[in-house]
C-alpha cells in the first residue's frame, strides 16, 4: 500500500474540505489614527493608512462596517503634549469624541476599542510619566486608569491598553468599575516586545521617544517566559483578552498563550511587518497581496482568535477573504 497525502490537495473543493484554519472579517480589527482636523492625512510609511479628522473616520467606517468590518481601534493623534499628558484624559480629547461620534453613527453594530497609552501625549513620548529620567509606574498608572475611564465614558466598548506599566489592568477595572462602567471590557497588550518592529506607527501616531528607548517598560524579545508570566498577571487583573504583538514574530507565543489559558488571544499585526510587505511589493520583489494573506492566516493558525491589522480593508476588498 501506498499512502497519498496529495489526495487531500488534489481539488480547490477538497482543500477547502479539509482546511483547519480560516479568516473572515469578524476576525479583524481595524485601526485608525484620529485627528482634529478634518481631512485625510497619508502616513508615507504605511501606504493605504492615514490620519483621519472625526467626519472622515466616520464615513470610513461606515464603508468598513458594509464590508464585514465590525471593530475598530482608535489611535489619537492630539495637538497638544505635555510633561504630564494631560491631553489623555481630556473628555473633549479627539478620541473621546471620536467615540461619542461612532457610537452615535452605528450603536452596538460596531465595536470600538481604544488604545490607552500616553506616547502620542507626553512631550518627550515616552508611554508614561518620566521622573528622574526613569518612567515612573504607578504615577503612570494613575494617569492611564484616567484615559481609560474617560474613553468608557464616551461610550468605548473596550479599552486597551498598550503602555506596558505594571498593575495597570487592576487600575483600570477598579476605575472604571468604580465609575459604573462594568461592562466596558479590557483588551490588554499582555505580550509587547520592545525594538524596530513600531517604527511606522510613530510616524503615524506621532509617538517617538524623544530619548532613549523604550526597554525599561515593554519586553526583551529574547524573551518568552517572561510574556507568559505577565499575560497571567494580566488575567488575575482581570483583562477580558490578551494581545501579542508584534504577531509575526511570535508565532511561538500566541501559540502558548493560547495553551496556558482560557482567554481568547488576539494579535497585532504591527506597523514593520505591513510595511515591510508594502515596501517589497513596490520594488516588485514578491507578492505583496498574496503575502499579507499568508501572515494573516499563519497568525490564525497560530492561536489567533482575532487579528488588529492595517490590511483588513483590503483583505476583503481584494478578495483575498469573504
Ligand atoms: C502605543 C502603541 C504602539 C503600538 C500600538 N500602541 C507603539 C509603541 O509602543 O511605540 C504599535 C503598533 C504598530 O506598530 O503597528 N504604545
Ligand atoms: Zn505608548
Amino acid at each position: 500500500m501506498f499512502i497519498r497525502p496529495r489526495r487531500l490537495r488534489l481539488t480547490q473543493a477538497i482543500r477547502d474540505l479539509v482546511a483547519e484554519t480560516d479568516l473572515r472579517p469578524r476576525h479583524l480589527i481595524q485601526p485608525y489614527f484620529v485627528q482634529n482636523a478634518e481631512g485625510i492625512v497619508p502616513i508615507d510609511a504605511m501606504p493605504g493608512i492615514a490620519r483621519t479628522g472625526i467626519e472622515a473616520t466616520v464615513k470610513q467606517v461606515e464603508a468598513d462596517l458594509k464590508l464585514g468590518l465590525k471593530s475598530v481601534l482608535l489611535f489619537g493623534v492630539p495637538d497638544e503634549k505635555s510633561a504630564l499628558a494631560e491631553h489623555s484624559h481630556d473628555a473633549h480629547g479627539i478620541v473621546p469624541k471620536t467615540v461619542t461620534a461612532l457610537k452615535k453613527a452605528f450603536g452596538n453594530d460596531l465595536i470600538v476599542m481604544t488604545d490607552v497609552c500616553l506616547c502620542a501625549y507626553t512631550d518627550h513620548g515616552h508611554c508614561g510619566i518620566v521622573k528622574d529620567g526613569y518612567v515612573n509606574n504607578d504615577e503612570s498608572v494613575a494617569i492611564l486608569a484616567e484615559m481609560a475611564l474617560t474613553h468608557a465614558q464616551a461610550g468605548a466598548d473596550i479599552v486597551a491598553p498598550s503602555d506596558m506599566m505594571d498593575g495597570r489592568i487592576a487600575a483600570m477595572r477598579a476605575r472604571m468599575d468604580d465609575e459604573g462602567f462594568q461592562n466596558v471590557g479590557i483588551l490588554s497588550y499582555a505580550i509587547k516586545h520592545s525594538g524596530a518592529y513600531y517604527g511606522p506607527f510613530r510616524e503615524a501616531a506621532d509617538s517617538a521617544p524623544k530619548f532613549g528607548d523604550r526597554r525599561s517598560y515593554q519586553m526583551d524579545p529574547r524573551n518568552a517566559r517572561e510574556g507568559l508570566k505577565d499575560a497571567l498577571l494580566d488575567i488575575e487583573e482581570g483583562a477580558d483578552i490578551l494581545m501579542v504583538k508584534p504577531g509575526i514574530h511570535n508565532l511561538d507565543l500566541i501559540w502558548r498563550l493560547k495553551e496556558a489559558c482560557l482567554l481568547p488571544i488576539c494579535s497585532y499585526h504591527v506597523s514593520s511587518e505591513y510595511s515591510a510587505v508594502k515596501a517589497g511589493e513596490r520594488l516588485g520583489w514578491l507578492n505583496g497581496d498574496q503575502l499579507m494573506y499568508e501572515q494573516l492566516i499563519s497568525l490564525r493558525r497560530a492561536g489567533s482568535d482575532m487579528i488588529v491589522t492595517y490590511a483588513g480593508r483590503e483583505a476583503v476588498t481584494k478578495g483575498w477573504i469573504k
